[in-house]
């Protein structure tokens, strides 16, 4: 058994190693998965470059999310049994052949579901529909603001806000993806490299979903409507801060807010962040993954798998996603 391991933060090439690992004793709570591919998130190049206070002291496997077949389980497990073809949100450790896991971030997948589709599902779709359906509930006709569509998460809030009837406004980092986030359901693209959204956008706006952060935050904010929500669940913009000045200055870049002025304009600001859900609130981690795999069984959404590496390709995939090369879901197939 092999699991990728990060052995310190940097550059990709000289992070990650190899190992070879025991599989653990079961628990009577939970399951041991043989993995067929495992997902990668911007959050797991955050972890490698020692952005994310959230990543395990290291030596340490990241990795949110991996597919596979149930092993093995323990005397308490009720729900999946030997054999099964499941999806695991791992919240850390899935960049590994073997995952232990509970039973409520474990759900069960068709045989014939792609992989990367179905890897798409754990962190990226369940975050976006937390976002969308859960933590804000876009209406029919309200007009909603998707930063970074081309992504994971973004692609997830086009096709999920389309589903909900909402006007969508899309920002993305190249023509090519403009396209893409049209192909997704985006009603209006804009290139935030070539045009402030802040200046283009012309009318107030619902929802803003922001993974950017610093002020692409605060620019989406003063876009809200009265009764408008604002949703931020990555600070993505942070990659480029290359010393502790830069965080400092992107961190109040975000604005100062007082509650008061919420209540007064009435918008919200919404925090999100999958892990501390899955900590606290697993129920809802599994309402999340059941609902996005039934709307994917129905047909409903459609993940878009951008690219499967091999796991010796680890590195790549994640300079690719540092690029900003890559679009839709990643992941690595053992
Ligand atoms: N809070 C949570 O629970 C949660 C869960 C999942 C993901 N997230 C966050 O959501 C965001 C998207 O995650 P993802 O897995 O969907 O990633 P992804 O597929 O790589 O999408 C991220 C996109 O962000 C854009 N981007 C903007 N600034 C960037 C920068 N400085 N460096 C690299 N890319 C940049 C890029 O698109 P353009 O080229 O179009 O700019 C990139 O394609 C990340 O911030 C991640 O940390 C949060």
């Amino acid at each position: 058994m092999k699991a990728i391991f990060l052995v310190k933060n940097g550059t990709s090439k000289n992070t990650f190693e190899f190992r070879e690992i025991n599989k653990p004793t079961l628990q009577d709570d939970e399951v041991g998965i043989q993995v067929e591919a495992s997902g990668i998130n911007f959050a797991d190049v955050m972890a490698r470059l020692g952005n994310y206070q959230d990543c395990p002291p290291l030596p340490t496997i990241i990795g949110y999310e991996a597919v596979g077949r149930v092993e093995s389980i323990g005397k308490k497990i009720k729900n999946v049994q030997v054999g099964d073809r499941v999806l695991v949100f791992t919240r850390f450790g899935g960049y590994s052949q073997y995952v232990v896991q509970k039973e409520n971030a474990i759900a069960k997948i068709s045989e014939e579901m792609d992989a990367g589709k179905a890897l798409a599902l754990a962190t990226q779709y369940s975050t976006a529909f937390y976002a969308c359906s859960v933590a804000t509930n876009v209406l029919p006709n309200e007009t909603v603001l998707i930063h970074a569509g081309a992504g994971g998460v973004g692609t997830a809030l086009i096709q999920l806000c389309k589903l909900k009837q909402a006007k969508i406004y899309t920002t993305a980092g190249s023509e090519s993806k403009l396209a893409y986030c049209k192909q997704q359901g985006a009603d209006y693209t804009i290139n935030y490299t070539k045009e402030d959204f802040s200046k283009v956008i012309k009318e107030p706006i619902d929802v803003a979903f922001d993974s950017l952060g610093a002020d692409n935050f605060r620019k989406s904010y003063k876009l809200l409507n009265r009764g408008g929500r604002i949703v931020g669940y990555g600070a993505s913009s942070m990659s480029e801060a290359k010393n502790v000045f830069m965080k400092a200055k992107m961190g109040a870049a975000f604005g100062i807010y007082h509650p008061a002025q919420l209540l007064m304009e009435s918008r919200s600001m919404i925090g999100v962040n999958m892990l501390r859900i899955a900590d606290y609130k697993p129920d809802t981690l599994k309402y999340c993954m059941e609902s996005v795999i039934q709307l994917l069984h129905e047909e409903k959404i459609n993940p878009h798998v951008g690219k499967m590496y091999a796991a010796s390709e680890i590195a790549t995939a994640h300079d690719d996603m540092l690029a900003r090369k890559t679009i839709g879901k990643i992941g690595i197939v053992w």
